[in-house]
């Protein structure tokens, strides 16, 4: 029996948009190694399938720098530092950072001033520091645990995915 205590509650409708999710993107990069293709059909998928977003995308570690990749959404800021933003520290922590309210984070860099609430997912190969995927929404709270588990597991097939 569920433990609510110990066990947060499932949100059954976000794990099955995200398996339906999952299912495409699998058909979508079959047999493509190319990571730049992968990411572009990524990222309109995600635009297109999951509900409340303004922008989903990614941006690529250049070795130096997060520089903006494939997205989908208005036009975004070029170059991030890695500690600095929403993206460059989920970068730096190479962890998942999920923000309920953007105006409430320091440093937040705004694209677009209809973002309310950001996750950000690291693309990691092994301990090496790919990218991260960022998506927006203008609905504050917007992202919870289902949508970072969807997303890592989205990330990490992504990853194994293409050749980089
Ligand atoms: N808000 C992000 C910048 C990227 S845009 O949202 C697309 C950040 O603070 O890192």
């Amino acid at each position: 029996m569920t433990d609510w205590r110990t066990d947060p509650p499932r949100d059954a409708s976000a794990e099955a948009q995200y398996a339906t999710l999952l299912a495409a993107l699998d058909g979508l990069v079959a047999g493509e190694r190319n990571g730049i293709a992968n990411l572009a059909n990524a990222a309109a998928l995600i635009y297109a399938t999951l509900p409340d977003l303004n922008w989903a995308g990614f941006y690529l570690y250049d070795g130096r720098q997060l520089v903006v990749g494939p997205f989908q959404g208005k036009p975004a800021c070029v170059r991030i530092a890695v500690g600095t933003g929403v993206c460059g520290s989920a970068a730096a922590a190479r962890s998942t950072l999920i923000v309920a309210d953007v105006h409430a984070f320091p440093g937040h860099i705004a694209c677009d001033a209809a973002s309310r609430s950001e996750i950000v997912v690291p693309l990691l190969d092994g301990p090496r520091l790919l990218g991260v995927m960022d998506l927006d929404s203008p609905r504050p709270a917007r992202f919870g645990p289902a949508d970072a588990r969807g997303l890592e597991t989205l990330a990490a097939r992504l990853v194994r995915a293409s050749d980089w």
